[in-house]
């Protein structure tokens, strides 16, 4: 039971999804409009200065996209949320809020690709100060902090080797230094884990992926505390303008609707495809925190509340097995992005993570050859007959 007094699955069901006063339309309208007519003169200008409430332009703000917003805020325990148009673009603006120039920032070596590219190509651009460290070990991150560190970024699990770092050890040298604290929470959606409730500041989604869940748009949402927020929807959200689109959040509503019950089926299937990775023999290594095997399956089981439809796997025989395995599915799509109804299958090395040097990818510990499967939804029977002939043609097991 969360602060609110309701458990999950209601929230995802009821908050940001009530019914719509005026006409009693038990889903609440689109409100596709770039616009907002003002009744006076004096009433938009006290709307500009901020006195009175009232909507005024879409990239300052929508119905549709504050129904979102609080959906996925009073998901994550948090006191507001935002939209924007790509979970890039919520990093990139939540980043952006808190650094300036001469500031340093500590995160993790290990992160989606376009995430390492901001952080340590655009953001270095403009005078800001980026180590990379592995932030699964706190001493680390607690070493490389300076007097100008203001954030530590990471993901838990990260993508694509779904390595935990550990939220509440987190938060307590964020709060002992004074620097703010973000954690990428995609992976897991807030169904399985709330960092906020870890004592982290502030988390950001790709939007995109399960809480969309059918792959069919782009978006990104940040939730935080209602100061921090104001902060970035007053500067980053409004002056860069990365504001995602009304039909879009009103598509990412209708999707939250079910995720609760789709992050469990993920996450069933996730289980079954991993045991069965792992007893295969033609596998050399499963990395998904659901397994005992894990390394950081204590911690998972501290701070997540699931284990997610994500996984990696490294094949004996390297990448040219896996691109072997890859080319010969055919039920799983061979496909970036995540989250989705159905199974997608990539190589990290060559996709979502070919914006880091091979030196980098392999200071993260991503190998060459390792390959991401998002679970889907199918029959888990199904993604196993798909695995199965293709692992044969690439391992000989
Ligand atoms: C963990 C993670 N964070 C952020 C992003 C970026 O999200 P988007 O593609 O919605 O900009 C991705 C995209 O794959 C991701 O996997």
């Amino acid at each position: 039971m969360d602060k609110d007094g309701m458990r999950l699955e209601t929230k995802a069901t009821h908050i940001g999804q009530e019914p719509d006063p005026l006409t009693g339309s038990i889903v609440s309208p689109i409100y596709q409009t770039s616009t907002f007519v003002f009744p006076s003169v004096d009433e938009g200008a006290a709307r500009f200065k901020g006195e009175r409430d009232g909507y005024i332009y879409t990239r300052l703000g929508n119905p549709t996209l504050a129904a979102l917003e609080r959906s996925v805020s009073a998901l994550e325990n948090g006191e507001k949320g935002l939209a924007f148009a790509s979970g890039m673009s919520a990093i990139s603006s939540v980043i952006m809020a808190i650094v300036s120039a001469g500031d340093h920032i500590v995160a993790d070596k290990c992160v989606y690709g376009c995430t390492f590219a901001f952080l340590t190509g655009i953001l270095t651009r403009f005078g800001v100060e980026v180590d990379l460290v592995n932030c699964s070990e706190p001493e680390q991150v607690e070493k490389a902090i300076k007097p100008n560190t203001k954030l530590i970024y990471f993901e838990s699990p990260a993508n694509p080797v779904l390595k935990m770092v550990d939220m509440e050890a987190m938060a307590r040298i964020g709060k002992k230094h004074d620097i703010t604290t973000v954690v990428d929470n995609t992976f897991m959606s807030p169904i399985f884990q709330r960092p906020l409730d870890w004592g982290i500041d502030a988390v950001v989604h790709s939007a995109t992926k399960y809480l969309g869940g059918h792959g069919d748009l782009i978006a990104g949402i940040a939730v935080g505390s209602h100061e921090f927020m104001e902060h970035v929807a007053a500067t980053t959200l409004k002056d860069l303008g990365g504001v995602l689109g009304p039909l879009d959040a009103w598509l990412i509503l209708r999707g939250i609707k079910t995720l609760p019950v789709r992050m469990e089926r993920h996450e069933q299937n996730a289980m079954k495809v991993a045991e069965f990775l792992e007893n295969h023999k033609g596998v050399e290594k499963v990395y998904y925190p659901g397994l005992v095997s894990h390394p950081q399956h204590e911690l998972a089981k501290k701070q997540m509340t699931g284990f997610g439809g994500m996984l990696a796997f490294e094949l004996k025989g390297g990448f040219e097995a896996g691109r072997t395995l890859m080319d010969s599915v055919r039920l799983c799509h061979l496909a970036v992005s995540l989250g989705e109804t159905g199974t997608l299958i990539e190589h990290p090395a060559s996709m979502t993570h070919s914006p880091m040097t091979p030196e980098a990818r392999s200071a993260a510990g991503i190998a060459e050859g390792l390959v991401r499967i998002s679970v889907g939804l199918e029959h888990v029977d199904d993604i196993i007959s798909d695995l199965s002939p293709a692992l044969k043609k690439a391992t000989g097991f």
